[in-house]
């Protein structure tokens, strides 16, 4: 990992409350993607990790019975909930969590990140990964990030190579198959921006 949890907790406190603006078209049309493919029903719990100022936690919000927001920032959670609030969506729960410890202990159907998961290093991704599918063997996992389907290219704005950590597409894909998932869709939105739907074995 390139910075630390509490390094990286506090570049999003700084950045928490201009972090919707300004948003590449990339970027919403990863997070479009996630919310499309996660595609819960009226009685699924989701568990959004990296969540942010909400994206994906307060589109799903409507769909799904209940969602899980974790994230490191308590400021850009301080955004979310403001907007949960405002929205009056009453079905979202945000609170502190990571990738490693989600600090959340009931029954997952489906796990969503967008645009999280390459802050931390390769074996770290797949420990996370590991982790996540063995403890709520979600039916459904939707990974939206930075990931490289072509050579790594530190001259494109998707990544930081001072603070970020995107892994290979073939990489992700990996993690998910040793644990028993199948990866069901892998779409490209840019050569190094994808999403990845993984489902449980039969
Ligand atoms: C680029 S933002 C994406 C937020 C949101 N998912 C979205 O689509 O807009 C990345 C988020 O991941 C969080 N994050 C970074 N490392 C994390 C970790 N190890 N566990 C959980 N969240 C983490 C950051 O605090 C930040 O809010």
């Amino acid at each position: 990992m390139k910075r630390s949890i509490e390094e990286h907790a506090k570049r999003f406190d700084a950045k928490a409350e201009e972090y919707d603006e300004d948003k590449s078209p990339e970027y919403h049309a990863c997070r479009d993607l996630v919310i499309e493919l996660a595609a819960p029903t009226s009685e699924d719990v989701v568990l959004d990790l990296g969540t942010g100022t909400g994206a994906i936690a307060l589109a799903l919000a409507p769909v799904a019975t209940r969602i899980i927001g974790r994230d490191i920032s308590r400021r850009m959670l301080d955004q979310a909930e403001a907007k949960a609030d405002a929205a009056g969506i009453e079905t979202v729960t945000f609170d502190t969590g990571r990738f490693l410890e989600p600090n959340f202990e009931g029954a997952v159907d489906i796990i969503t990140t967008n645009f999280a998961l390459h802050h931390l290093d390769d074996s770290q991704k797949r420990l996370a990964i590991e982790q996540l599918c063995t403890r709520y063997a979600p039916r459904r996992f939707v990974l939206g990030d930075v990931m490289f389907f072509d050579r790594p290219d530190p001259d494109e704005p998707f990544y930081n190579p001072e603070v970020d950590d995107p892994a290979t597409v073939g990489r992700l894909v990996e993690a998910f198959t040793e644990v028993g998932y199948a990866v069901t869709a892998v779409k490209a939105v840019h050569d190094q921006v994808g999403v990845i739907v993984a489902q449980p074995l039969p």
